[in-house]
């Protein structure tokens, strides 16, 4: 029977990755402190790539990895071509526009300038209300952007509010809550849809024990 292939985040959400294929029993050898990048777990016939959150969706759109666990900010933003097979129970968190303290975000006669790494999930929300942006593309230490001037705000994730709190900044508006899911590519879905069912099945055991 084929190997399957899993695509494991290395970043905020590898932790709770590995920790529920650990509690089916699977992909015990995942250590996500060593330098190694693939795990094989001979048992089960399953192989684990960790790769960053980004990449998880380009190496399951591509069928390179069968599925994988990436956080629905980057779903929303890759806008790729994969299934979204099981919502998870982590990795929530708020996709948000941030600014300074009363910082006014919707004014028609201007154009808002929005400092973020998710630009199409920016252009799509300031889209649908009417608002005209500039954005202005980072790759992290986004809340740098308005603290400096470089932007009137930022959309980014915020998690505990941690990091804005530290930097002077404010929730100006929730866009939408997000969690993490497991993907899956189309053609491993028909292909393989036995031992992907089997293990989205026991995933949902565990998680309806609370487990
Ligand atoms: C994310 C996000 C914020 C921070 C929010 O960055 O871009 O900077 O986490 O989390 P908090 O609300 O708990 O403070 P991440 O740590 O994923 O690093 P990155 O900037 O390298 O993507």
């Amino acid at each position: 029977m084929d190997t399957l292939r899993v695509a494991l985040p290395k970043g905020r959400i590898g932790k709770d990755s590995v920790d529920l294929f650990n509690k089916i029993n699977i992909g015990t050898t995942v250590n996500l402190k060593s330098r190694k990048l693939v795990f094989k777990d001979e048992k089960n016939n399953i192989e684990f790539v960790l790769l960053k959150n980004a990449d998880v969706i380009t190496y399951v759109e591509n069928g390179v990895a069968d599925i994988g666990v990436v956080g629905k900010d980057m779903i929303i933003e890759s806008q790729k071509d994969i299934y979204e097979l099981h919502n998870l129970k982590f990795g929530y968190c708020n996709m948000c526009i941030a600014g300074k303290e009363n910082k006014q975000i919707y004014n028609r006669d201007s154009v808002l300038k929005v400092a973020t790494k998710f630009t199409n999930s920016a252009k799509e929300y300031f889209s649908e209300k009417g608002q005209d942006i500039s954005i202005i593309k980072l790759n992290g230490s986004v809340e740098l952007a308005p603290v400096l001037g470089l932007t009137d705000v930022i959309v980014d994730i915020v998690e505990t509010g941690s990091t804005l709190k530290a930097n002077g900044l404010k929730i100006l508006e929730k866009m939408y809550p997000i969690n993490s899911m497991i993907i899956c590519n189309k053609i491993s879905y028909r292909f393989k849809y036995k031992k992907i069912k089997d293990i989205i099945e026991k995933i949902k055991i565990i998680e309806e024990r609370g487990l």
